[in-house]
Formats: C-alpha cells, structure tokens, sequence
C-alpha cells in the first residue's frame, strides 16, 4: 500500500498521436474530469508529447495534435483552474528523471512488457530504443509528481504495475522512501473500448480503417453510419449480462452505451432485452451525439485560438515545474549526484 506520507495526488497522460477518440474518451478523459471534484490535493494532467515520438511523428502533425488532444480536455470539462494541465516537453525534469529510471528498471521487466510486443510485432529490431524505454518514462512522469492514482485504460494497467516496481526497487536500492507505490484507477464499464469492426481488436487512434473508430470530432452523421455500420451478431440482445458471452462485439456496444449514459450494462440489458439491431444501434448513436456533440463543438471553437491553448499549457507547465523540481534535486541528492 502507499505510505500514508503521501498526499492523494493525481496524475494522468495522454499522447498528441492522432485524434482523440471514444476509447480516449471513456477509459480516460471523461474520468479525469469527474476526479477533479473527488477530493484529491492535486489533478495534474499532461499531453505527453514525448511519448508520442517514440514511433515516427510529422513535426507538423505532432503539432496539430498537441492543440486538438489540449482542446479536447479543456472542452471535456478539465479546467486550469483547478487541475494542472500541460504538455510534457516543456517541463524538462521528465526526460531528466526518465534517465535515472532507467537505470533502476532492468531490460528483464521491459522484456515483459506486452504493449511494446504488440506494437513492434515481429519487427522489434527496427523499433527505436525509446519505444522500448517508454515505460521507464512514465513512470517517471507519474513518480516526479509522487502521484498516488493514476486513472488510465486496462491497456496501461501493465505500465502501472512497472511504476511500482520502480519505485520499490529505487526506495530499496537506495535505503529510502521517498517514492510511492502509485495504484492504476482502473473502473467503469468502458476500461476497454473495442474496434467497432472488430470486437477482439481495442479502437485505437491509429488503426486502418476509419470505420472503426469514433472520433470525438466526427460529426453527427458520422457517428450515426459508425454505429450503424459497426458489426454485430444476428442476436437480439439477451436478458442477462450473460447472455453477452462470447459475443464481443454486442458486449462493447452495450458498454459504450453504459458509459455514455453513466449506468451499469446491466441496466442497459435490462432496459433493453429483446431489442434488436435496428432499435439498438439508432439509440446508441444518438446518446453518443448528444455527449460527444457539445464537446467537440467546444474543441472546435478552442482549436481556432491556438495563442490560448500555449497559453494555458506555459501556466499549465509552470505550476507543474513548482512541483517536480523539488522533487528531481531530492532525487538527485540521493542518488548522490553533485550539484
Ligand atoms: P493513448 O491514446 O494511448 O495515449 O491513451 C490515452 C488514455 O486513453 C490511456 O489512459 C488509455 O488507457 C486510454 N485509452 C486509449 N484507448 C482506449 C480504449 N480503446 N479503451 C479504453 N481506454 C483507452
Ligand atoms: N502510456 C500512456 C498511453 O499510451 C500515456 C502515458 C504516458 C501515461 N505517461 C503517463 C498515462 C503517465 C498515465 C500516467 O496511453
């Protein structure tokens, strides 16, 4: 457990790789959002521009996307009031304590991480090194602020756990306990948010088809075609969560519709046993129209002032540097670097 020393502080991030899309959405932002009323010392949040040049970024794309991912928090209720937000690169000490990271975590422990086996595939001699080191950067991101929760999809709950390992490992390496042991905020029926093609697959900013995705920009009608399109099984849909075993695809339909309506799947087969496609599928694209559509015309109106979003991400970076400096010299001074 983490030491109760610690203060309850949160810290998130996501990558400027590509639009957001309903996947973001649900496993993150929309959580990020609802935790800045749940108490906690601090809210910090970071687009984690560093992270996203690990694979191959067109500097102008990076750009681009850096301003929409900012946009899109800031529209889906993140406010710079109360919640640190920023990006990444402009506080140095990230890349800085990175560096010591990795030199506490072992090529073992990376060797094991499953999202850099997927992503490189056969191919991993050809993936950059700081594809491979990415986790030992997160955990820097998330120690550098001793944050105690991080709210994140399952498919970061491995990277979680190696944060874990770091601190431990340095704490005892070094005789101290001076990082804490961050636990993964992993709940909601839309932890995983799958493909819509492909039940098996997550939707992801950068699969093939765009007809697999909803994108928080897509607009009405697009969404409606998505859902429309998104394959199913020729089943109704059952009395009982358990009639959705085995059947991926309506399982994620029914999930997406219990997240956006902020209920369980339960009460959504409830509500809807027996319903068919053709009933199912209109209903789900219009909730996802009447959530998603004042948010991305917010992001809209918000992408057009670019001078505001870097303005908000140099306070953003300026609060964050107050909190992690102190905590880089400390870190510094125990590894015994000269100063
Ligand atoms: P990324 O786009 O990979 O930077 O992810 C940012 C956040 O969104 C992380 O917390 C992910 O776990 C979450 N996320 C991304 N895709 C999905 C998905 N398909 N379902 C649920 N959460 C997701
Ligand atoms: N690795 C995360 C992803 O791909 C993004 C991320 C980077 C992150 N640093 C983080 C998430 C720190 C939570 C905390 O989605």
């Amino acid at each position: 457990m983490t030491a109760p020393q610690f203060t309850p502080r949160v810290f998130s991030g996501i990558k400027p790789s590509g639009g957001l899309t309903l996947g973001n959405y649900l496993g993150a932002i929309k959580r990020w959002s609802d935790m800045q009323d749940d108490g906690y010392d601090s809210t910090i949040y970071c687009v984690v521009d560093l992270h996203a040049i690990t694979v191959w970024q067109d500097p102008a794309d990076l750009r681009d996307a850096t301003y929409e991912v900012a946009a899109g928090l800031l529209a889906s209720g993140i406010d710079p009031s109360r919640s640190i937000l920023f990006n990444q690169s402009q506080v140095p000490e990230h890349a800085e304590l990175g560096w010591i990271f990795n030199c506490v975590a072992r090529v073992g422990w990376m060797n094991r991480m499953t999202q850099f086996k997927e992503k490189a595939g056969k191919n991993a001699e050809k993936q950059s090194l700081g594809l491979y080191a990415y986790p030992s950067l997160m955990a820097a991101d998330i120690l550098l602020y001793h944050a105690t929760h991080v709210p994140v999809g399952e498919d970061q709950k491995q990277h979680v756990e190696l944060t874990r390992d770091i601190a431990q490992k340095f704490n005892n390496d070094y005789g101290v306990d001076f990082f804490p042991l961050t636990e993964p905020v992993i709940e909601g029926p839309a932890m995983r948010v799958m493909n819509l093609r492909d039940g098996t697959k997550k939707m992801s900013k950068s699969g093939e088809s765009d007809m697999e995705r909803i994108n928080m920009l897509d607009d009405a009608d697009t969404i409606s075609k998505k859902f429309k399109k998104a394959r199913t099984d020729p089943e109704p849909l059952p009395e009982t969560l358990e009639g959705l075993k085995d059947r991926p695809e309506a399982r994620n339909l029914v999930d997406i519709y219990a997240a956006l309506s902020d209920t369980t799947p339960e009460a959504v087969i409830t509500e809807n046993a027996g319903a068919g496609w053709g009933q199912f599928k209109p209903a789900l694209a219009d909730l996802a129209v009447a959530k998603l559509g004042p948010i991305s015309d917010e992001m809209r109106r918000l992408m057009d002032d670019k001078a505001e979003i870097e303005r908000l991400l140099r306070t953003g970076s300026d609060k964050a540097r107050e909190i992690a400096s102190p905590i880089l010299r400390r870190t510094y001074e125990i590894v015994g670097l000269v100063r």
